[in-house]
């Protein structure tokens, strides 16, 4: 089967997807890839293509895929010791180890210790993606009272939107029940989910943390009132590196590890994520926990079992 036939027959493209395709590259006389075109069309990811060239190569995806997982991890674990101990000696300098600081001196010292957070966070998303992709991620599964956490994590968001003019709203159910969940893993996600949604609006704008009961889920949505993300751009969500066209309204940080590591959280504890946008109105991105502590949730989730189903079985931007 060619690679177009089989990105179809697997559901990462729709017949009219490829279609679109062939005839923008008969139009340059196949000068490009199939492959090429479908990636540049916003169409297939990457990896999804790649992954599809594997199988009809016979090569194993997990030979395929990240082969530099161990080094990443290894390479960010190694740096961020150094990175300590130079965030050390900045903490005391500023307690005043050298003596007292002028305050040209206070404000350099205080840029170095955020260029190390920023390092920092960078190199233990690193570390976070190598781990969840190489293999397991381990959960630490608690009772968690749903309404409690979030008001928590919404007090904490708060002071970030504020800084920025932006507010930030808290919607939930009154009877909000307790979940099975990893506490430190969900605010991994939930404070990755704010923090796009302060990053890519204009200040002056409301975002909306909600959470609703339905059937034997919680649906939890993070909805924005900014820039919104262009249609074709969806499928880069979720992967990694995957930025898109839009950036941040302040110049954040914007590395494109975030989404990729909320999506394998929330699958590890037996939810699914999407996102609705609309450019110029906003976007919502909206995951499930589930309410009974069901065998999917399991605090040794092989992450890569469930990638390798991701090719089989792909939503449009899910
Ligand atoms: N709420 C949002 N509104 C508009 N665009 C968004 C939103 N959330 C994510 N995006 C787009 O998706 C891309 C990927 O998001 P992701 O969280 O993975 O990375 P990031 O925020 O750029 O960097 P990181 O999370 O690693 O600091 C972003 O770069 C941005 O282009
Ligand atoms: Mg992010």
């Amino acid at each position: 089967m060619k690679l177009g036939e089989m990105l179809c027959s697997k559901q990462i493209i729709s017949d009219t997807q490829l279609q679109h395709a062939l005839e923008i590259q008969d139009r340059q006389n196949s000068r490009e890839k199939l492959g090429e075109v479908l990636i540049k069309l916003g169409y297939a990811t990457e990896e999804e293509v790649f992954s599809i060239l594997a199988l009809q190569n016979g090569i194993p995806l997990s030979k395929l895929r990240y082969p530099l997982v161990p080094e990443i991890a290894s390479l960010a674990h190694d740096l961020k010791n150094p990175l300590s101990v130079i965030q050390g000696y900045l903490h005391l300098i500023t307690d005043g180890i050298l003596g007292e600081l002028s305050r040209p001196q206070t404000e350099i010292i205080h840029h170095m210790d955020q260029a190390c957070k920023v390092m920092m966070r960078l190199l233990e998303d690193l570390m976070d993606i190598s781990v969840i992709e190489s293999g397991h991620l381990e959960l630490d599964l608690q009772e968690t009272s749903l309404s409690e956490y979030l008001q928590d994590c919404h007090l904490t968001n708060q002071i970030l939107a504020q800084m920025k003019s932006i507010e930030l709203v808290l919607e939930i159910d009154e009877d909000l029940p307790v979940v099975r969940m990893d506490p430190d893993r969900m605010d991994q996600v939930l404070n990755n989910l704010i923090s796009n949604a302060i990053k890519f609006s204009h200040p002056n704008t409301t975002t909306t943390i909600s959470a609703r009961v339905v059937d034997d889920e919680v649906l939890i949505s993070v909805a924005d009132q900014g820039q919104g993300i262009p249609e074709e751009e969806l499928s880069k969500l979720f992967t990694q590196f995957g930025r898109t066209s839009v950036r941040p309204t302040s110049g954040e940080r914007s590395v494109g590890l975030g989404l990729a590591i909320v999506k394998r959280i929330v699958e590890a504890h037996g939810g699914r994520i999407w996102v609705e946008s609309e450019v110029g109105r906003g976007t919502v991105f909206t995951f499930t926990i589930l309410i009974e502590s069901p065998s999917t949730v399991r605090s040794d989730y092989d992450t890569t079992k469930n990638w390798n189903e991701q090719v089989t079985a792909k939503g449009s931007c899910k």
